[in-house]
């Protein structure tokens, strides 16, 4: 069995497998990724072969200090040292000029390095017993489902991984926040686990969306995070749909999620994921308030109907 209960043998077992370049599977707060050694280039070229992820798609660095981020980068600009302190470990990744110790494959070429401190015990403790900087893109094939346990990864992806360390549903539900702080301006390039209102209120000033910034982020394709059922967002759920909704199920096929963003994010890859296997025509998703605090939902509820 792949799946390991994450005992101080699996983590060890993990690191071990890490430190000779393969790929394992990764649990973190906000969903699992696919864990490779971020100085190993043949480990990060099978990572994107194992996704079928285009090249040009940077990744994200996990690391489980600051300090240890500090190699990867030239420059910790006050705003991403101040968001640092304060959201890590946690759902936050911050773009940063990068130094030359992180490998040209890991960011598509690009100057700058996505970094992140998870907060999940079990990513930290993986972490630390390789001793070594992770890439963790989420470990869904590209364009699909990002899987929110252990048993919820594709059987391809599963193929490709030495071990997953189950470590158990994650709470966050929805990927790390993307926030680049790489240039003058601070902007928000994927809404996230950390909400814009939550790094406002810690900078004292609004931030910029990608869609305002110059920069923007590759890999933020307008079709993503889908479903195999196409996804349709509808008012109400009627007594014969199958979908998400805030209402009592009408039927066997239909699963109620809470009024409430965070529940809500929690829940929705895994809902998706369930409903998924019931293979109808069509899946309908009860549009959410429009609300700031719902932003990360409305992100990924739109690229999932593409
Ligand atoms: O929550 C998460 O962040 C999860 C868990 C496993 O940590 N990881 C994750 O990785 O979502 P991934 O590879 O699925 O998404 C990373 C996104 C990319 O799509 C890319 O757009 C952005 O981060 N990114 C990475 N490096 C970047 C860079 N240098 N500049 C701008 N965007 C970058
Ligand atoms: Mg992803």
């Amino acid at each position: 069995m792949k799946i390991l209960p994450p005992t101080d043998e699996a983590i060890l077992f993990a690191a071990d497998a890490l430190r000779s370049g393969e790929l394992i599977g990764l649990p973190t707060e906000t969903v699992y990724g696919i864990a490779a050694d971020a100085a190993n280039q043949d480990a990060i070229l099978k990572t994107f072969s194992l996704k079928g992820r285009p090249a040009e798609n940077p990744l994200i660095v996990h690391v489980s200090s600051l300090v240890n981020a500090e190699p990867l980068v030239s420059a910790i600009p006050e705003s991403a040292r101040r968001l640092a302190k304060t959201f890590w470990p946690g759902p936050l990744t911050l773009v940063l000029p990068k130094s030359s110790k992180v490998p040209n494959v890991v960011t598509g070429g690009l100057d700058t390095v996505a970094i992140r401190v998870p907060r999940h015990p079990v990513a930290l403790a993986i972490l630390e017993a390789a001793g070594m900087a992770l890439t963790a893109p989420s470990a869904n094939p590209f364009m699909g489902l990002s899987p929110t346990r252990a048993d919820h990864i594709a059987p391809d992806v599963l193929a490709g991984l030495a071990c997953v360390v189950d470590g158990g549903p994650c709470d966050v539900g929805v990927e790390s926040t993307v926030v680049d702080c790489s240039g003058d301006l601070v902007s928000i390039l994927r809404p996230g686990g950390v909400s814009r209102a939550m790094i406002e209120i810690m900078l004292g000033e609004p931030v910029l969306t990608s869609a305002e910034s110059e920069r923007r982020s590759p890999g933020m394709y307008r079709r993503h995070y889908s479903p195999k059922t196409p996804l349709r967002l509808v008012e109400k759920l009627g007594p014969f749909d199958a979908g998400v909704g805030f209402d009592a199920p009408l039927n066997s096929r239909q699963i109620q999620l809470p009024l409430n963003p965070q529940q809500y994010a929690r829940h929705l890859y895994e809902s998706f994921y369930t409903l998924d296997q019931m293979a109808r025509l069509e899946l309908l998703v009860e549009s959410p308030p429009k609300g700031a605090e719902w932003e990360a939902v409305w992100d990924r509820l739109k690229k999932a109907v593409g």
